[in-house]
């Protein structure tokens, strides 16, 4: 249930007392987002919402990841990549996206199901994914690349390996949202078949 401008009002004012500065929502749909502008958070940013139909046709055939380069190996992500796959999400995220230990594991525990791998090499975590299960509806949670790593094909391997995830749980469909300035990522997802759903979304933040 979504919370009206008033209830939203009285939680900012609290936040307020309380010598909190700022509040950020996640991503929200267009018509969710309108409490939030009602009770005084502007948009951050907007972002793209893209989504890929997981059940076999020619189109979406079984996505072929070419090999990783040998130095690369991927592995389930455990507790002790924690600090490595934070890093890795520093360093490819700007301030306002990065990932702390909390939002990593609220990501992880965002959906019943999830899938969590890492790419390692002999210098540690390289690259991750998150990937959520809900019903029959996939979300790629989260994907970074380590800046020295990027281009290999890193990306789009650990794509492939979630789509296979949720095609084996027998998931129909993934949806990813990502910033609509980030080209890099939309020529991932456009590459691997996503397309742009009807509508994207909004970040809203408010400031006292
Ligand atoms: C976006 C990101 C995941 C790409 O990872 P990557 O390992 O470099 O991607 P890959 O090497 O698998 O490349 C796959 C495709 O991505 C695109 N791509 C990768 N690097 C690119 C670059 N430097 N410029 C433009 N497109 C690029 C290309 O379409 C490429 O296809 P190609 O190999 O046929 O040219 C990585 O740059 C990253 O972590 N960025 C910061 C965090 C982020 O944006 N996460 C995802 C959005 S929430």
């Amino acid at each position: 249930m979504l919370p009206s401008a008033d209830e939203l009002g009285g939680v900012l004012t609290g936040l307020a007392n309380r010598g909190f500065p700022r509040a950020v929502t996640p991503a929200l749909s267009h018509r969710d987002a309108q409490p939030f502008l009602t009770a005084g958070f502007t948009v951050h940013e907007h972002l793209h919402l893209l989504g890929f139909d997981l059940r076999p046709s020619r189109q979406n055939a079984e996505p072929f990841a070419a090999p990783l380069p040998d130095r690369f190996t991927m592995r389930h992500g455990r507790r002790w990549h924690e600090r490595s796959v934070i890093d890795v999400d520093f360093r490819a995220f700007e301030p306002f996206w990065r990932f702390d230990q909390t939002a990593l594991r609220e990501a992880r525990r965002a959906t019943p199901r999830h899938w969590y791998r890492v790419i390692v090499d002999a210098e540690g975590v390289q690259a991750y994914a998150v990937t959520g299960l809900a019903g029959r509806r996939g979300y790629l949670q989260r994907l970074a690349v380590s800046p020295d790593a990027e281009g290999q094909g890193l990306g789009r391997t650990l794509i492939d390996d979630a789509l296979r995830w949720l095609r084996r749980r027998s998931a129909t469909r993934i949806l990813v949202n990502t910033q609509e300035r980030n080209r890099r990522a939309l020529a991932l997802y456009e590459g691997v078949g996503f397309e742009p759903e009807p509508s994207g979304l909004v970040v809203l933040e408010w400031t006292r």
